[in-house]
C-alpha cells in the first residue's frame, strides 16, 4: 500500500532510517557522553535482540510468564446499546501486570541483561511502566530505580506500593509540575552519571533513537495477536482501530499490525479539561515542531518554547509530546489523530464497567469513548479498541474526584 510516496509493503525496513528518523521527526538530540551509551543500546538491538536464542527466549518469557496472547473480546451488550457497528477490545489489561508496558520492559530488560548490566533505571506517570519494570528487574535480578512526579506518587499510591514490594527503589521527583517530563528529566540525567553499569529502558515511544523503533519493535506483538485473533473470529479485517496516545507505546504496537491494511486508524489524545494551553496534553492536535527528552516531534510549548505545562485525568497520557512516529503517521495522513475529554472518559469507564464487567485504565478509557463515539457515527462496521490496562491503579482517584455514577 502506498501513502503520500511512503511504500507500507516495506514500512519497516525504512522506518526509521539509520540514524533513527520518521521523515523529519526523530534523531538523537544528546550529549556526546549519552551519544557514545546509545550507540551502545542500538549495536546490542541489531545484534543480539535479533539472534535466535534472544528472539525464543523472550516468546518462552511472553507465553509462560506474561500469559500471552491476551484474547479479544467482543462488546457485545454495549455494541448493541449503541446500534449496528460491533465493538472488540484487545484485552491488554490481561497482560501480567495489568497493562501493555510489560512487553517492552522484558525486552529492554532482557536486552539489558545480554548486555551484562546489572542495573535498570526507568521513569513513570501511571506508574504502570514503574511497575512493569520492577517486575521485569525482579525476573531477571536487577538492581531497579525508578523516577516518579510527587503528585503521580499521591495520584497512584497501589502502583507506588507495588514498585516497592517487587523490590525496587522509587526515586521521588519534586521539580516543576513533579509529574511525567520532570520524572523523565531525573532519569535522564541519573542516566548520564551511571550509564556504564545499567540502562535506561524509556517507558514508550519517546527519546533518543534507537527507543522509538525499539519499543515499537517490541510492542509489535500487541498488532500481530490483534489482527490475527481478530480475523479467526470474524473472518475479516475490522474497518477501523482505535488507541489512546501519550508517548504513544501501545498505538505504536498495536497500529503496526494494520499499517499495510486497509484499516482506518484513529489515535487518541487526551483533550484533559479543554483546549486552552495546560488543560490538556494533546500534542499531535495543538503541538508544534521541537526538540525535548532527545528526540524531535510535536511538542506543547509554552511562551519560551519549553514544554508546556499538560494536564489530563490520566497521569500515563500528560506528557507534552507524542513519538516521532506518530507525528509522521499524521503529516502522512496513514493515521487519524483526535481528542477525547476527562468526561467522556470518565463515562466511556463506567459504560465498559457496567455493561461489559471490565476496568478500564483511564488512559485506556480515553480509545473507548473514541471508540463509542465512531459507533454512534458510523451506521454499520466493526471496530477493535486497543484496551492498554486494567483500571484498579485509578478506583480510589474515580470515586474520590467523580464518585460512583
Ligand atoms: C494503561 C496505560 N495505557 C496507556 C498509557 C500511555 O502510554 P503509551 O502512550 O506509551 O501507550 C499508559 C501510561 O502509563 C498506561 O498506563
Amino acid at each position: 500500500m502506498l501513502i503520500n510516496n511512503v511504500d507500507f509493503d516495506t514500512y519497516f525496513k525504512n522506518y526509521p532510517d539509520e540514524n533513527g528518523y520518521f521523515g523529519r521527526y526523530g534523531g538523537a538530540y544528546i550529549s556526546e557522553e549519552l551519544k557514545a551509551a546509545m550507540q551502545e543500546i542500538r549495536d546490542a538491538y541489531f545484534t543480539i535482540a535479533q539472534s535466535r536464542q534472544f528472539i525464543a527466549e523472550l516468546r518462552r518469557i511472553r507465553k509462560e510468564f506474561q500469559g500471552r496472547p491476551t484474547p479479544v473480546s467482543h462488546l457485545e451488550r454495549l455494541s448493541n446499546k449503541l446500534g449496528n457497528v460491533q465493538l472488540y477490545v484487545k484485552r491488554e489489561d490481561l497482560n501480567h501486570t495489568g497493562a501493555h508496558k510489560l512487553n517492552h520492559c522484558m525486552g529492554e530488560v532482557l536486552l539489558a541483561k545480554y548486555m551484562g548490566k546489572k542495573k535498570v533505571i526507568a521513569e513513570t506517570g501511571a506508574g504502570q511502566h514503574g511497575v512493569a519494570m520492577a517486575t521485569a528487574a525482579a525476573y531477571f535480578g536487577m538492581e531497579c530505580d525508578i523516577y516518579m512526579g510527587s503528585e503521580d506518587i499521591k495520584k497512584q499510591a497501589p502502583n507506588v506500593a507495588r514498585m516497592k514490594i517487587l523490590g525496587a527503589n522509587v526515586v521521588e521527583v519534586t521539580d516543576g509540575q513533579a509529574t511525567l517530563k520532570e520524572a523523565v528529566d531525573a532519569a535522564f540525567a541519573a542516566y548520564a552519571r551511571e550509564y556504564k553499569n545499567c540502562i535506561y529502558c524509556i517507558g514508550s515511544v519517546v527519546g533518543p533513537h534507537p527507543f522509538p523503533m525499539m519499543v515499537r519493535d517490541f510492542q509489535h506483538v500487541v498488532g500481530e495477536e490483534a489482527r490475527e485473533q481478530f480475523v479467526d473470529m470474524t473472518g475479516h479485517l475490522p474497518d477501523a482501530i482505535v488507541a489512546c496516545v501519550g508517548g504513544g507505546s501501545n498505538a505504536a504496537g498495536f497500529f503496526s499490525g494494520f499499517l499495510n491494511d486497509p484499516v482506518d486508524i484513529y489515535g487518541v489524545e487526551p483533550l484533559g479539561r479543554g483546549t486552552a494551553l495546560g488543560d490538556h496534553a494533546a500534542s499531535l492536535q495543538y503541538g508544534t515542531e521541537g526538540v525535548m527528552h532527545g528526540f524531535n516531534s510535536v511538542m506543547l510549548k509554552d511562551e519560551n518554547g519549553e514544554p508546556a505545562p499538560v494536564y489530563s485525568v490520566a497521569s500515563g497520557l500528560d506528557y507534552p509530546s507524542s513519538g516521532p512516529e506518530h507525528a509522521f503517521l499524521r503529516d502522512i495522513g496513514r493515521v487519524k489523530y483526535d481528542v477525547i475529554n476527562d468526561e467522556e472518559t470518565i463515562d466511556a469507564f463506567y459504560a465498559l464497567s457496567r455493561m461489559e464487567g471490565i476496568i478500564p485504565a483511564i488512559e485506556s478509557a480515553h480509545a473507548v469513548a473514541y471508540g463509542i463515539k465512531l459507533a454512534q457515527k458510523l451506521d454499520k462496521g466493526s471496530v477493535l479498541i486497543n484496551l492498554s490496562g486494567r483500571g484498579d491503579k485509578d478506583m480510589d482517584y474515580i470515586i474520590e474526584k467523580y464518585g460512583i455514577r
